[in-house]
């Protein structure tokens, strides 16, 4: 029996374990647990209030972004993930995981209820911005392969759907799109503005490493257990969902920073989501994209870049392997 299946009365035993890496990145997420209200944001608060009106519209712009996209992974995890696992292992890092993104939605509330931000129209952007609504659409219409129609895990055709989802949630959502809105989060921070906030980041972000770790592991073993989706064009399939998730970014991040603060503009952003997507593109085992330099080597490489894994690639690697591969 593989990663996948659906019977309820599969996976009620954990030991042992047949995935140690879900165990291991388990033991990571539960030592890692944090709250918001450990961080206190009121001096943060002073520079919201002499920061410009770019820099302002920009921290409320990701807060509107963040915020029902945290709870949009969560469905996905419910809808697109959990019920087509078995392993017990992976269940319990799923909990946890998706404690993680409910604590990440708590943590944007605590801040648009710290700087005066209009919570409302910070609300109203993930529909009524074009650019922040196509990347909610594109996500939502993978996980309406599972709500909307039925997918039935033991075909290929079923197996192909919850790996794009995968691939749409984990690798481009969490993985290139969180981490460019992370990175001119935290760029505050180098100018000294922000600090508290950007300690809050900070702890999202070490969740975030591990999601993607975890994702990334996962689709591994799915694409290792199932011959059948070792196919030339579903891997080009997939090579061209991150290729199209990088030029959406570009737009959004058009809007997010439309003349440029200190030091940041949308041209550098965007240089950052594609030194991402190569380093994504490769942990899938295909070749980088865009070739480019990261623009903001001050963003800490071990939270941006994972251990290289080969995914559409003939070889096989063992799951021992995989799981010291991906340890820091
Ligand atoms: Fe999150
Ligand atoms: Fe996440």
């Amino acid at each position: 029996m593989g990663i996948l299946g659906t019977g309820i009365q599969d996976g009620l035993l954990l030991k042992p374990v047949t995935y140690p890496w879900a165990m291991d990145l388990y033991e990571q997420a539960v030592a890692n647990t944090w709250f918001p209200n450990e961080i206190q944001l009121g001096e943060d608060l002073g520079d919201f209030k002499k920061m410009t009106d770019e820099e302002r519209h920009a921290i409320t712009f990701l807060m509107s972004y963040f915020n029902p996209n945290e709870l949009l992974v969560n469905k996905a995890l419910a809808f697109g993930v959990y019920p087509y696992i078995n392993a017990p292992e992976c269940h319990l890092y799923l909990a946890k995981q998706m404690w993680e993104e409910a604590n990440h939605c708590m943590s944007f509330e605590y801040v648009l209820e710290t700087f005066p931000i209009d919570r409302a129209a910070a609300y109203d952007s993930h529909v009524t911005v074009p650019s922040m609504a196509a990347k909610e659409e594109f996500e939502v219409n993978f996980i309406k392969r599972m709500t909307e129609e039925t997918l039935d895990i033991s075909t290929t055709e079923g197996k192909k759907d919850f790996v794009r989802n995968l691939v749409a949630y984990n690798v481009i959502l969490e993985g290139i799109w969180f981490y460019s809105g992370f990175m001119v989060a935290l760029s505050f921070r180098q100018r000294n503005l922000l600090r508290n906030f950007g300690s809050l980041m900070d702890w999202v972000i070490r969740d975030e490493s591990l999601h993607l770790q975890f994702g990334i592991n996962l689709i591994l073993t799915v694409l290792e257990e199932n011959d059948d989706l070792q196919d030339p064009d579903f891997a080009e399939e997939i090579r061209q969902m991150i290729i199209n998730a990088v030029e959406m970014e570009e737009q959004y991040n058009r809007d997010l920073l439309p003349t440029g603060i200190l030091g940041l503009n949308a041209d550098y952003v965007n240089q950052y989501v594609k030194y991402l997507a190569d380093r994504r593109l490769e942990e899938l085992g295909f070749d980088a994209h865009y070739n480019v330099s990261n623009p903001a080597k001050w963003m800490a490489t071990a939270n941006d870049t994972l251990q290289l894994v080969n995914f559409f690639e003939a070889t096989n690697t063992s799951y021992e392997v995989n799981a010291q591969s991906t340890k820091k």
